[in-house]
């Protein structure tokens, strides 16, 4: 059986979020007073193989990603790794990277082959200012380890106007110099994170600013990928656009997502969840709920209007949603 939504979109990708906390606080991530759950309301590593099991072999999703807050705080991470990996998916993990180097042999040998690393700057000073903590040399060293090691690296990099849109083509030289995949995530809106729409550097803009420097080509895309992506030739490196602000594509989206306290979303967007966990402890069926949250997925960016200049104040208005530090990238 598959999960299929009232447009026909079948979903095979779930994310789970397994720790809500973050030792970094990203400004376009979580409010300065972004608070955390207790431990005990956090999915057990039991509990997440169950839930996983269950969108894997019955409703044959095909992709799980590991994320936060910061996956890499969770003391058993590596157990929970090693679980997932033993599905029939493919399995990725989304981090900071700054403890990376403690973990990265126990990853490798728990099943892990694919990391995605969130950095916005290569300038220590800035990396300051938007985590609001120190640590690009320790991010950087690890992407540089996790390469090495043969890991598959992709770096996300939000590119937010007047902070960073000025390093795009220095992220651009990374895949000159590094078989890495780069992507540029346009800033989206999310609870406290100071979103505005003239904040947002565009994806037509970051073709144009790339484009006034080298020639480019397109590479082909998965059906369901959410990024546009490109190289230039000869390069051992990608680099793509995830355009959600001015370019949605939510028409072939097929993610779903789990919270740190197994709370389902269908959409990033979603005001609305379904508490899995609660009834999974109680002994309860989950399976009504699982397709009920798929079924009551909206078409678009979780039924918010258009992200166009003149809806800004709507969707600020709208956006007492989840910070995504709570979410889960
Ligand atoms: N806009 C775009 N991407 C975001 N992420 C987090 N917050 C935002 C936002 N406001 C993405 C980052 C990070 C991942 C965990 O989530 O790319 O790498
Ligand atoms: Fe999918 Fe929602 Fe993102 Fe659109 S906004 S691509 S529906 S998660």
């Amino acid at each position: 059986m598959e999960l299929t939504d009232r447009i026909g979109r079948v979903h095979r990708s779930l994310h789970i979020s397994v720790m809500d906390k973050c030792d970094l606080r990203c400004t376009y991530c979580m409010p300065e007073d972004a608070t955390f759950l207790r431990r005990e309301k956090l999915m057990t590593r039991a509990e997440i193989a169950t839930i996983a099991g269950i969108f894997v072999e019955r409703y044959g999703v095909n992709k799980l990603r590991v994320t936060g807050g910061e996956p890499l705080l969770r003391p058993d991470v590596v157990e929970v790794i090693r679980d997932l990996s033993a599905l029939p998916v493919k399995l990725g993990l989304t981090t900071n990277a700054l403890t990376l180097h403690k973990h990265i042999d126990a990853l490798w040998e728990a099943g892990l082959r694919s990391v995605n690393i969130s950095l916005d700057t290569l300038n220590s000073e800035r990396f300051r200012s938007i985590a609001r903590r120190e640590g690009l040399d320790t991010v950087w060293a690890n992407i540089r380890l996790a390469l090495l090691r043969g890991l598959r690296v992709k770096v996300n990099m939000v590119v937010m106007r007047g902070v960073n849109d000025d390093e795009v083509l220095r992220f651009v030289e990374l895949t000159r110099e590094h078989p890495v995949h780069v992507r540029f995530i346009e800033f989206m809106p999310f609870a406290g994170n100071k979103w505005g729409r003239e904040r947002v550097f565009t994806f037509a803009e970051m073709l144009g600013h790339i484009g006034s420097v080298h020639s480019y080509e397109k590479l082909t895309d998965d059906p369901n990928s959410t990024a546009k992506s490109y190289r230039v030739p000869g390069w051992p490196g990608t680099f793509a656009v995830i355009s959600t602000v001015t370019e949605p594509f939510c028409g072939s989206c097929d993610r779903l997502r789990l919270t740190a306290e197994g709370r389902m979303r269908n959409c990033l967007f979603a005001r609305a969840e379904t508490d899995l966990l609660t009834p999974l402890r109680a002994g309860a069926d989950i399976i009504p709920l699982i397709e009920a949250n798929v079924l009551a997925k909206h078409p678009m960016l979780g039924g918010l209007p258009p992200f166009r200049p003149e809806s800004q104040e709507e969707v600020l208005h709208d956006l007492s949603i989840r910070p995504m530090v709570s979410i889960g990238g």
